[in-house]
């Protein structure tokens, strides 16, 4: 298959912005499917479309931001609409924020600090007043890593804890699914939830199928109705506990992660702010040192805590047990991004590339290929995501390992079902599958092409 033009690329990724656009300007990951924005699809769609139109890429985080709360929280969804939604997605508590603002009591992978870096180093090559977007949107990012590292993280390790299966941005990986199974094992459940889990086994078909967008057709796909069930039980716990992850760990139960890709992607969210404090150079936009102090404790609480000698490799931990969570999936080699050990480094980008484990006919399979978990089309369970192959793109690339950069892009971009914009694809066979045009799919098309580009100019010089 031909590789598309730069143009083709933004033509296509243009069509499919505009299609899943709101008046407001958001643009969601797919419309009508979703009602508002991601966090983590923002970052991605905001790094892509900066390629072509650094300005429009600054304004999609800022409206993502309206959603901040109050204790500095940026939530996994922001929806935008006059009314709460009466069937929010994935069964999870909204509040209002704002005026026809309503947001997720939860988080996601904070990419969007790095994606704010790299929006304002576009806007700066662009001749754009890039540092008044940093002065802008510094304060309320450092507002965000603050909470995320001083209040949500073990002060005993620096790492931080997460308290739905959805804040890693990974809904359904069998690695939260084991540690969401024990939390809500039948004898660890009140009559109460009991009832709701009965009820709720008999309503789920329907409820799943309203609520995530789960067709029968489409079952080998997305998440099962044991993942809704027990995310539901974990939403309402929750809740209950005022979404305080020191308060879910003293209740006795419910499941509590220090997930390895977050901690991982929070870690380089940390450097990116770092460069911003660089860039902006005055007293008012600094790092504090009790961030700066974290973020340190970070390094190391990855590095030591997160990483198993005996078997060579990074792992989350479930925070209720202290053990970790000895499962494959694409998460354990996110650390890529910062380690500084070139043993460890090594060994990640090898089990990455090992075509037996990651490295499918289109990387990155989000679960190892030879794990019983594995399944190439699945949901968060195999398949392959614009969002894990644009954080290994480049993890890879600032790393070192330039030419296994240069087959993740190239193999993402002659794949024939590219222009589809699946909201992810089989590992096995590239084809597209879930919700489409999926605008991170485009912004990472866009991002690839950008790149080819400029690697074809600079090869031209
Ligand atoms: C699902 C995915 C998550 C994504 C969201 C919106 O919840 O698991 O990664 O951010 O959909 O696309």
């Amino acid at each position: 298959m031909r590789e598309p033009s730069f143009t083709e690329i933004a033509e296509a990724a243009d069509r499919a912005f505009r299609h899943n656009q709101l008046p407001n300007g958001v643009i969601t990951p797919n419309k009508p499917y979703f009602t508002g924005s991601f966090l983590w699809d923002t970052a991605l769609i905001a790094q892509g479309l900066a390629c072509v139109n650094p300005l429009a890429a600054s304004e999609q985080i800022e409206l993502h931001m309206l959603g901040q709360h109050e204790n500095g929280m940026i939530p996994n969804e922001v929806i935008h609409a006059a009314k709460i939604p009466l069937k929010p997605k994935y069964l999870l508590r909204y509040e209002q924020q704002g005026e026809n603002v309503f947001t997720s009591n939860i988080t996601q992978p904070p990419i969007l600090v790095t994606a704010a870096w790299h929006v304002a180093e576009r806007m700066r090559i662009a001749g754009e007043d890039s540092k008044a977007f940093l002065k802008s949107i510094f304060p309320p990012l450092h507002r965000y890593m603050s909470w995320l590292l001083l209040k949500r993280s073990d002060p005993a390790d620096g790492l931080v804890m997460l308290i739905h299966p959805n804040e890693s941005g990974m809904d359904n990986t069998p690695s939260w699914r084991a540690v969401m199974e024990r939390e809500w094992s039948t004898d660890n459940q009140t009559p109460f939830e009991r009832l709701i889990a009965f009820a709720g086994h008999a309503a789920m078909r329907r409820i799943n199928r309203t609520t995530t967008g789960f067709n029968e057709s489409d079952s080998v796909e997305r998440a099962d109705d044991d993942d809704i069930m027990l995310g539901y039980l974990q939403s309402r716990h929750i809740q209950t506990n005022d979404h305080d992850v020191r308060r879910i760990l003293d209740s006795g139960k419910g499941a509590v992660v220090k997930d390895v890709g977050f901690n991982a992607i929070t870690a380089e969210a940390g450097k990116a702010l770092i460069s911003m404090e660089v860039a902006l150079t005055d007293n008012k936009h600094m790092v504090s040192n009790a961030l700066h102090g974290a973020l340190e404790k970070l390094y190391f609480g990855i590095e030591i805590g997160l990483w198993q000698h005996d078997k060579n490799g990074y792992y989350s931990i479930d925070a209720r047990t202290g053990s970790a969570v000895e499962i494959e999936t694409a998460a354990n080699l996110l650390p890529l991004l910062t380690t500084g050990f070139p043993n460890r480094r090594d060994s990640l980008a090898d089990n990455l590339t090992d075509p037996d484990r990651y490295w499918t006919a289109l990387p990155v399979a989000s679960v190892c290929k030879d794990s019983s978990f594995f399944e190439s089309g699945r949901y968060w369970r195999g398949s392959s995501w614009p969002f894990l192959r644009s954080i290994f793109h480049r993890a890879l690339l600032q790393q070192g390992y330039i030419d296994a950069a240069q087959q993740l892009r190239q193999r993402t971009l002659r794949n024939p079902y590219l222009q589809h914009f699946g909201e992810f694809n089989d590992a096995l066979t590239g084809k597209a599958l879930g919700k489409m045009p999926f605008s991170p799919a485009a912004a990472e098309a866009l991002l690839y092409a950008d790149y080819e580009r400029r690697e074809v100019h600079l090869s031209t010089d």
